[in-house]
């Protein structure tokens, strides 16, 4: 099939939009738990729903990263086939990221997605452990080291973005964890915005030069990361990362599943590379998305798609005029 710069049309067998789907509809069966404080059943409405979608795609699919391994998640585990057949797919999913914020019915849940045809481009296969980030958009590109102490990087940022240090805005995951980091960022003068939860989303609005957010920085999910990677990938920015284990085991299996070093510094190409797609769609409304909407007989999502091959970011609202009647 011949290759297209609009990032819709299909190159491969399948289009940016088929994936679309699966994070629409893992949103549409997450939406309904929304606020309910039942993080379980949310999380696994969005996994049934994502993954009934993939498995009736014509694609081979295998997730390389997922709910967890094969004995802990019953399904979208690392190493599940799915799909009717077709081009082989690596596909790393978090059909619902923000458990919690979809529970309590606060900002920022997503369902997300990340894929790579086999020969054309790749995902890293990341351990379910912990991962230190530093991720900025474009303009930082190459201007920031995550080896440097953070205040340096956000004396770095600022003059690369011509900005006062005051006028940066850092995000970071509220734990307990980055007490030094917050403390340090802080001294800078920088501005700091903690979120509860969702440091994925926190990392694509960075990526925006008209989010407000300048950078993401601190410690959170590695699965998460590697999605992080493929939106970065996509958009041009730049990130970093180092793996954090909480046990000498994790570190071991980290270091085959890597094939090195377990504790060195990824940049952005280690964790994705080549043509990949990136797909979200918001399930409570946030920085980076509108959540799930309903009116009268539909529901309205929004959604940002992105194709590294070729360099556009699609934001599409769809008015789902079946979805009150699916289970
Ligand atoms: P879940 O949706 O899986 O709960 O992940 C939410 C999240 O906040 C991620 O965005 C982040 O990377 C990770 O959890 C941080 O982990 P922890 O809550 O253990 O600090």
């Amino acid at each position: 099939m011949p290759r297209t710069n609009d990032a819709s049309v299909p190159t491969d067998g399948y289009s940016s939009s088929d994936f679309l789907r699966l994070t629409e509809a893992a949103a549409l069966a997450a939406a309904k738990w929304v606020g309910k404080g039942m993080r379980d059943e949310a999380d696994q409405a969005s996994c049934d729903a994502m993954r009934r979608a993939m498995d009736s795609m014509p694609i081979d699919a295998t997730i390389v990263i997922g709910e967890g391994e094969r004995d802990e998640a019953p399904m979208l585990y690392i190493g599940e086939k799915l799909g009717r057949g077709g081009p082989k797919i690596q596909i790393a999913v978090d059909p619902l990221e923000g458990t919690n914020l979809c529970a309590n019915g606060t900002p920022n849940s997503i369902s997300v997605l990340a894929a790579a045809a086999e020969g054309e481009g790749w995902l890293m296969h990341a351990p379910d452990t912990y991962m230190e980030k530093l991720v900025v958009g474009a303009e930082c590109k190459g201007i920031v080291d995550i080896t440097l102490p953070p205040r340096v990087n956000v004396r770095l940022m600022a003059k690369a973005l011509g900005k006062d240090v005051e006028e940066l805005i850092i995000g970071c995951l509220d734990r307990p964890r980055h007490e030094a980091l917050i403390s340090e960022l802080r001294e800078t003068g920088c501005r700091v915005q903690l979120v509860p939860d969702g440091d994925l989303s926190v990392a694509i609005a960075a990526l925006d030069q008209d989010s407000g957010i300048d950078g993401l920085m601190g410690i959170g999910g590695a699965p998460e990361g590697v999605i992080t990677a493929a939106a970065v990938l996509c958009v041009g920015g730049d990130m970093q990362a180092r793996l954090k284990f909480r046990s000498e085991e994790d570190r071991e299996r980290a270091s085959t599943m890597m094939n090195g070093d377990p504790d060195r510094v990824l940049v952005t190409e280690d964790m994705a590379r080549g043509s990949v797609v990136f797909a979200a769609t918001g399930i409570t409304t946030g920085d980076l998305l509108k959540g799930v909407r309903y009116g009268r007989g539909f529901a309205k999502t929004e959604s940002i798609v992105m194709r590294s091959a070729v360099r556009q970011i699609r934001r599409i609202e769809t008015t789902h005029l079946d979805s009150l009647d699916r289970d």
